[in-house]
């Protein structure tokens, strides 16, 4: 087995391993009092239950986020099997992103998206520097009902969306 040194392991390298890790796709949202935002992200888990506690991490280059930030609050909509175009949508730079996207707004004023698989509203609890990234963390503040919508989510492997029929069953 040869192991690359790291100093000569390029950024595309280094997404291609990464990319086996298989994860869901969010929008992470927020309303700036004029008009709603959002972005596209995959890096989003699960924390701490006591306090229950969210994180995603953002590119600093993101235009759409530090407006999230100017708000102390953040919607997090994962996204269900049918709406691969919401992801390649809203991960579009300078797009009219909420085209044709019906949303509602929840108790705080951020964006639920329609249609989504599940998703909770927070309070920005921490942000941390992380290299070109921010980790941010946040408390939930609302969430949707268990038995919110009944289907399967939208997967992101290797650069692919799939879905759970594309991926055999290994238990
Ligand atoms: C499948 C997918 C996953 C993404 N995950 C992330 C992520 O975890 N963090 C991030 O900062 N950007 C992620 N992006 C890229 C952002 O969506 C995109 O850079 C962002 O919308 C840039 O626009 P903005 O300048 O309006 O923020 C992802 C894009 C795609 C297509």
């Amino acid at each position: 087995m040869t192991v690359a040194t790291i100093s000569a392991v390029s950024a595309d390298e280094f997404r291609k391993v990464m990319s086996k890790f298989a994860s869901g796709i969010t929008i992470i949202t927020g309303h700036d009092g004029a008009e709603p935002i959002g972005f596209t992200c995959q890096s989003f888990y699960s924390v701490s239950v006591d306090p229950m506690l969210v994180s995603f991490s953002v590119m600093k280059t993101s235009t759409t986020y530090p407006r999230i930030r100017d708000t102390g609050k953040f919607a997090v909509n994962v996204l269900a099997r049918e709406q691969a175009g919401v992801s390649g949508q809203f991960a579009r730079k300078g797009a009219d992103k909420w085209a044709s996207i019906a949303w509602q707004a929840c108790r705080s004023g951020d964006p639920v998206i329609a249609d989504t698989l599940m998703w909770v509203d927070c309070d920005i609890w921490a942000e941390y520097d992380a290299g070109d990234h921010w980790i941010v963390v946040g408390e939930v503040t609302e969430l949707c009902p268990a038995d919110w919508h009944p289907g399967d989510p939208l997967l992101y492997f290797k650069g692919q969306y799939r879905s759970l029929g594309d991926l055999e069953r290994c238990a």
